[in-house]
């Protein structure tokens, strides 16, 4: 009788162990998760970092900026630039691409941009780079996070006013091309687009004399077409070294604000 009731008890408490381990797995395993993901943004935050001190940073920090923000590549004969990692832009080119940050690291700029002479040299052992398979995903879950968080923290809805024209400027990446005053880097200078086409280009659009036509027409409207799409509206779709901004990137209230930004740019 008492070796029933205990039988009875040891079952019971087997059986509510079995159903707490049960309910509490999922908890369990999300924590291991969360943990084992911090740890790899962590590393990922000493490769990306230029610390002398530590063997395995990779240095991206030199030329995207401490932060990712992005800016001019140190000792460039040419004075250009390296993109924002912190952009919904960014956020958006991993939308069509899963895998946008990891072959943009792996393998270079040029796969991403077609550019062969990138400035972006590529990262992977197996392409001779420094860096193994772990430390590549490292540094990739680190960039993948920033984008997103900056695709999340950007207001769709603006105001149509030059200070928030000018947010959308930083917030889209075009000064890591056009530069933070609009001074150029690979991208022209923009300190006078309010005022004039710059018509003097690294890439001469095929249809050049019609945006000269549309300028004069209507800037704004030049501009919009420019930005949404300069290949397909003004180069018969060949690339011109500015990718296009679809409303994906950029919605309408967004694009309104940044051109009333930028025809504030008069020079004066
Ligand atoms: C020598 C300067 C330089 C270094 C160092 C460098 N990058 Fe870049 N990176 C660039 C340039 C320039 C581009 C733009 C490439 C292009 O358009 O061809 C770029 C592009 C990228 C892109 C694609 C961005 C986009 O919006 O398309 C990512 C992601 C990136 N770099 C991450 C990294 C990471 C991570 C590291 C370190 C492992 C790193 N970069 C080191 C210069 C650099
Ligand atoms: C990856 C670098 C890059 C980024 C990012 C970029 N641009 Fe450009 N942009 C260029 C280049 C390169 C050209 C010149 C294209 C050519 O040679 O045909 C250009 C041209 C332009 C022009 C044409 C100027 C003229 O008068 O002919 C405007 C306007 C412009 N960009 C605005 C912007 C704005 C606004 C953004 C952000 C939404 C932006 N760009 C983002 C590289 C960039």
């Amino acid at each position: 009788m008492r070796l029933k009731t205990l039988g009875v008890v040891l079952i019971t408490a087997m059986a509510a162990f079995t159903m707490l381990y049960w309910f509490t797995d999922g908890a369990r395993r999300e924590a291991i998760a969360v943990e084992q993901d911090e740890e790899l943004i962590h590393f990922g935050e000493i490769i990306y970092s230029d610390d002398p001190s530590r063997p395995e940073a990779a240095g991206c920090a030199r030329c995207h900026g401490p932060i990712g923000e992005g800016g001019p590549i140190p000792g460039d004969p040419e004075g250009r630039s390296a993109p924002s990692l912190r952009t919904p832009a960014l956020a958006n080119k991993l939308r069509s691409n899963p895998n946008y940050v990891h072959l943009a690291v792996s393998y270079g700029g040029v796969v991403v941009s077609g550019n062969v002479n990138s400035l972006m040299p590529a990262w992977a052992t197996e392409v001779g780079g420094p860096l193994n398979e772990q430390q590549v995903e490292a540094v990739v879950t680190l960039v993948e996070g920033w984008a997103e968080e900056a695709a999340e923290n950007a207001p769709e809805e603006v105001e149509d006013t030059v200070e928030a024209g000018q947010q959308v400027y930083v917030a889209a990446g075009c000064q890591s091309c056009h530069g933070t005053e609009l001074e150029g880097g690979s991208g022209p200078n923009l300190q006078t687009i309010g005022s004039e086409l710059v018509v003097d280009l690294p890439i001469e659009p095929s249809q050049l004399d019609q945006m000269i036509a549309d300028y004069d027409e209507d800037p704004r409207n030049f501009l919009e077409l420019w930005i949404r799409d300069s290949a397909g509206n003004y180069n018969d779709g060949v690339a011109t070294g500015m990718q296009p901004y679809p409303e994906s990137v950029l919605s309408e209230s967004q694009l309104t604000a940044l051109i009333t930004f930028l025809l504030d740019q008069t020079g004066e």
